[in-house]
């Protein structure tokens, strides 16, 4: 009766260690996969996103060369968010001086080509303002070659 008494007390002992080792490593796990993954990044990644949609109405203007006031509002959004992406530096962990300048370098020129376009768009110039479109998407394949996952 004893001996029964002391193995079912092991069995649960056992168990309640097993439970606890599987329960911590899967909350270290998570831990490490919001770092490396999802969360932390979320300001860039929403500002991103916001660039995203808002470039596929540029380009798809771009391709008829037609470009006008939602063009326009598209492109001030697009401007905003990528201010805000060019100062989310550290959620890239990103934080040593050069590393800081190469980044935020990368990111003004993409800025500075949106900045021409609309004035190109406000005089009429066309052909300039989708050049400025085929600028960003070489800007941005380089950014996301260096920085993207
Ligand atoms: C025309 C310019 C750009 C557009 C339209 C654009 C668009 C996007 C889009 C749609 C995403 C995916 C967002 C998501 O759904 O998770 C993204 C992610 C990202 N982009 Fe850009 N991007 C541009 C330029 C750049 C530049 C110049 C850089 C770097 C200097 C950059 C760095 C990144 C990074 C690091 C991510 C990953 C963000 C994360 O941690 O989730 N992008 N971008």
């Amino acid at each position: 009766m004893t001996s029964k008494l002391t193995l079912g007390l092991v069995i649960v002992s056992l168990i309640t260690a097993l439970t606890f080792t599987v329960s911590t490593t899967q909350i270290a796990r998570a831990d490490s996969d919001k770092h490396e993954h999802g969360e932390g990044h979320e300001v860039l990644e929403h500002n991103m996103k916001i660039m995203g949609s808002a470039f596929r109405q540029l380009r798809r203007d771009a391709r008829s060369k037609k470009f006008d006031n939602s063009t326009l509002k598209e492109l001030a959004r697009m401007q905003q968010a990528a201010i805000i992406a060019m100062h989310a530096n550290e959620e890239e962990h990103i934080t040593k001086k050069e590393d800081v300048i190469q980044y935020r370098s990368m990111m003004a020129d993409v800025i500075k080509q949106m900045l021409d376009m609309e004035i190109a768009i406000l005089k009429g110039e066309n052909d300039k303002a989708a050049a400025c479109v085929d600028e960003m998407n070489t800007l941005m394949k380089n950014g996301h070659n260096k920085y993207k996952d």
